[in-house]
């Protein structure tokens, strides 16, 4: 993905993410960490790396304002571990007391991805809702609806947004003009700044926590809360964070399901899968015992990171190993392989019982 255009549907990755600083404006946002009472490992660990207007969050729940968070799901395939950072953001926010609004991006998933509406719908409730009950996610200040079937104040806010932008400006954006994706980009800036509507609770502050990929379509929709003059509006604000490596070295994505793990595969398979990946070991054992691996590279080390260890103290210690030579691939692979295996024999039971009740947290409850 070039740099100068990011693409919130291709397939490729961002490397390099110091220049989105420069190039777009995003904010770094560490110097945050101190204004924030109780950072998630997410966010201590740099995994959540940059932002636009944080601050005005932390402003408004200093002034006693809570913010609603607004973060989407395309329900395109099977919930893997990149999507677990996006659900375990929504719990630590729901856990401070914010309200929720998550769309299951299925007008998106249709018109990008071209699949069938029955297997979008599937994907919605068995995958994604299903994995976020299963992760920990509750019933209170939450509203997970499909974009097609919700308010009708919503459409109205995407119908009037349509008003607020150029063709140009779209094709600036997106590098496009496919029918298709414009109208997935407008349902996205009404998923956006509807819960400000007097409809949804009205006129406050909003976070977008998602993916850097997300960005143009945070850009357009503040783009259109500045201009929209019947309403008002406040413009989103966002929080980015890195990818999740798949386990060659690759995107993580549901398309290469190798290289992914599913919160829903089968404990050997998952293992299977972590076995054979891609590390920051040397190309020797003398190597490696002298000059120590390189926890940076490493897949398995973005697996502590992100999700297996979450006792910074712990994780400092299995860097520490690595990098010292103290531990090798092979025994670093047993240890995570152990966590891992462990954490999706619970994730599978509480996953089987969150099946049967899905269509208690979506709303309307009868879609
Ligand atoms: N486009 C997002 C994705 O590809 C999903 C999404 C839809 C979303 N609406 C949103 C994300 C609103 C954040 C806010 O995953
Ligand atoms: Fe990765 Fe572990 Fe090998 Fe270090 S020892 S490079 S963390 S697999």
């Amino acid at each position: 993905m070039s740099l100068e255009h990011l693409d919130p549907w291709g397939h490729a990755m961002v490397r390099d993410y110091e220049r989105l600083f420069k190039t777009f404006g995003i904010k770094p946002f560490k110097p945050l960490l101190s204004r924030i009472r109780n950072p998630m490992h997410l966010m201590r660990r740099g995994v959540v790396f940059g932002h636009r207007d944080y601050e005005s969050v932390l402003d408004a729940l200093e002034n006693g304002d809570r913010p609603a968070i607004v973060t989407g799901f395309m329900p395109s395939g099977r919930f893997h571990f990149g999507h677990k950072m996006i659900a375990d953001q929504l719990i630590y926010y729901q856990r401070l007391g914010f309200e929720l609004f998550v769309p299951l991006a299925d007008a998106e998933a249709y018109a990008v991805r071209k699949i069938p509406r029955s297997m979008v719908v599937d994907y919605a409730l068995n995958q994604y809702v299903a994995n976020l009950i299963a992760l920990g996610l509750e019933k209170r200040h939450l509203h997970i609806y499909f974009q097609t079937n919700y308010e009708v104040p919503y459409y109205r806010l995407l119908q009037m947004s349509s008003r607020r932008v150029t063709g140009n400006e779209m094709e600036a954006i997106y590098g496009s003009l496919e029918p298709g994706k414009i109208v997935a980009a407008l349902t996205q800036v009404a998923d956006i700044l509807h819960p400000q509507l007097e409809y949804f609770g009205g006129y406050r502050h909003v976070l977008v926590p998602v993916g850097v990929d997300q960005d143009p379509h945070i850009r357009l929709t503040r783009d259109i809360a500045d201009r929209m003059s019947e309403i008002k509006l406040t413009r989103p604000a966002s929080t980015y964070h890195r990818f999740m490596t798949g386990l060659d070295g690759g995107k993580m994505s549901s398309s290469r399901p190798d290289y992914a793990i599913f919160l829903d595969d089968p404990v050997e398979d998952a293992v299977r899968k972590l076995r054979r990946a891609l590390t920051g070991g040397r190309p020797t054992v003398e190597e490696q015992r002298k000059l120590g691996g390189e926890p940076e590279k490493c897949t398995v080390y973005e697996f502590y990171l992100y999700h297996l260890v979450l006792d910074d103290a712990k994780l400092l210690e299995l860097y520490r190993r690595c990098r010292e030579g103290e531990m090798l691939c092979g025994e670093c692979k047993r240890i995570a392989s152990e966590m891992l295996a462990s954490w999706l024999r619970e994730h599978h039971r509480r996953l089987e019982k969150a099946r049967d009740r899905v269509l208690e947290y979506v709303e309307p409850p009868s879609f």
